[in-house]
């Protein structure tokens, strides 16, 4: 394995380099549509964090479904094709690890493939922090991608993998009623992903 002292900045240095090709790729409104839809049969409100939000695409959708999104992410790159996509959306720079939101700020969390660059370390403290700024009753999505131990991909990208009997336990443990937890294949078939829809209880 490749030994780099901070994965999480090494993955945001790389996609900040390839930010324009990932989101000629994933800008894909047909991505995720699924997912996206069973979200908003959830969701008891308006207001909507997309964690780990890149190009903006499922902002643009939530955003013209009249949801109120704030988009947050650690690549600048991202967020500025974001905010040019979206221009309404609130988008900021900040880490899904440790945000700067008050408790129970958001009827609904959205982190669509993001938990999965950081650290399994972090992995349930990350869990914690997207749970405290749901309101009770609020709504969660998490996907990460299916496998065994952590890694550098190909492009220099981290990714710590993750089994369904793990993210039942992260699940159970930040206090959620799980919805929905199972694997999917990846919109383009690269990979398995895992999707855990669930409801904040208290
Ligand atoms: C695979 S991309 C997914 C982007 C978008 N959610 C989508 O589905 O197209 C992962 C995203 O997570 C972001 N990310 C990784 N670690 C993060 C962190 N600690 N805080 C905020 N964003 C993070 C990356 O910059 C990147 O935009």
């Amino acid at each position: 394995m490749r030994l780099v002292s901070d994965p999480v900045a090494e993955t945001i240095r790389r996609y900040d380099e390839f930010a324009e090709e990932y989101a000629d790729r994933w800008l894909n409104p047909a991505a995720m549509a699924e997912q996206r839809d069973f979200f908003m049969s959830n969701l008891p409100g308006s207001r909507v964090l997309d964690a780990g939000c890149g190009p903006g695409r499922d902002a643009k959708f939530f955003t013209a479904m009249g949801c109120a999104v704030t988009g947050i992410d650690l690549s600048s790159a991202f967020l500025d094709i974001a905010q040019s996509l979206v221009p309404r959306v609130s988008f900021a720079r900040m880490d899904m690890c440790h945000t700067a939101f008050a408790n129970d700020s958001f009827h609904g969390v959205w982190a669509c493939a993001s938990l999965m660059h950081i650290p399994h370390g972090q992995g349930l403290s990350t869990m914690k922090e997207l749970v405290r700024v749901l309101l009770p009753g609020g709504s969660l999505y998490v996907s990460v991608k299916e496998g065994e131990g952590r890694g550098f991909d190909e492009r220099g990208i981290f990714y710590a993998y993750y089994h369904l009997e793990e993210m039942a336990r992260l699940a159970e443990a930040s206090g959620l009623e799980v919805l929905r937890l199972k694997e999917v294949p990846s919109h383009t078939g690269h990979a398995v992903f895992i999707d855990l829809f669930a409801r904040r209880v208290g």
